[in-house]
C-alpha cells in the first residue's frame, strides 16, 4: 500500500467501497424513478462535485444536470448556522423531479436551506442525497439517499476538504487531529 499524505490518521471508507455504493444508489435512483420521464440532479459546489459526476455517469434514468453552491456565513468560531447562496441554478426547477447531491450531511444547516429553498421553487418532487451522513446530531431533513453513516471526525477525499485541499482523494479518511487544532 503506498504512504499516506502525512495529514491523515486512516482510510475509513476505500475507494472500493465508495465506488461500489454510488453504483447502488444509482440503481436505487433508478428504480424509483423509471416511470419519470426526466430527473434534475443538483450537486452542490464544492464538496459533492465529484459525486455528483460519478452518480450521474451510474444513472440510466434520462436526467440533466445543474450545480449551486452554497458556503457557511463565517469561520467555525463564529459559525451560528446560516448559510448563503454564492451561486444558483441556471434553470428553474418549477415542475421538475430534483434529487439533491450532497456529499456530507453534518449539523444538517445546508441541506435544511437547500430542501425549503427548492422546495419554495414548486418542483414536481424534490429528494435528497447524500453519500456520508455524520453520527452526530442534526436537523432533522428529509433523507432519501444517504450512502455512508461515517464517524464524527474530520474527514477528507472525494469532494470533502480540508482548506481546500485532499479533495482529490480517491477515499474517504480521516484528518489528523493536530493539522486542525
Ligand atoms: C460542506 C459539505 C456540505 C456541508 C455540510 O460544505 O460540502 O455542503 O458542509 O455541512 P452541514 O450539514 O453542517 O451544513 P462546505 O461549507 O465545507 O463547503 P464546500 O462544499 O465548498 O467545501
Amino acid at each position: 500500500m503506498t504512504d499516506l499524505h502525512p495529514d491523515i490518521k486512516r482510510i475509513l471508507i476505500t475507494e472500493d467501497q465508495i465506488q461500489t455504493r454510488v453504483a447502488e444508489i444509482a440503481a436505487e435512483i433508478d428504480q424509483d424513478y423509471k416511470q419519470i420521464d426526466m430527473v434534475v440532479l443538483i450537486g452542490i459546489l464544492k464538496g459533492a462535485f465529484i459525486f455528483t459526476a460519478d452518480l450521474s455517469r451510474k444513472i440510466v434514468t434520462p436526467h440533466s444536470v445543474d450545480f449551486m453552491s452554497i458556503s457557511s456565513y463565517g469561520d467555525q468560531a463564529e459559525f451560528d448556522g446560516a448559510v448563503r447562496l454564492i451561486m444558483d441554478l441556471r434553470k428553474p426547477i418549477t415542475g421538475q423531479h430534483v434529487i439533491v447531491v450532497e456529499d456530507i450531511l453534518d449539523t444538517g444547516h445546508t441541506m435544511s436551506y437547500l430542501y425549503q429553498t427548492l422546495q419554495g421553487r414548486n418542483p414536481a418532487s424534490l429528494k435528497t442525497c447524500t453519500l456520508f451522513k455524520k453520527k452526530r446530531d442534526s436537523l432533522d431533513v428529509p433523507l432519501d439517499y444517504v450512502g455512508f453513516e461515517i464517524p464524527d471526525v474530520w474527514v477528507v477525499g472525494y469532494g470533502l476538504d480540508y482548506a481546500d485541499t485532499h479533495r482529490t482523494l480517491p477515499y474517504i479518511a480521516e484528518l489528523k487531529k493536530d493539522v486542525y487544532s
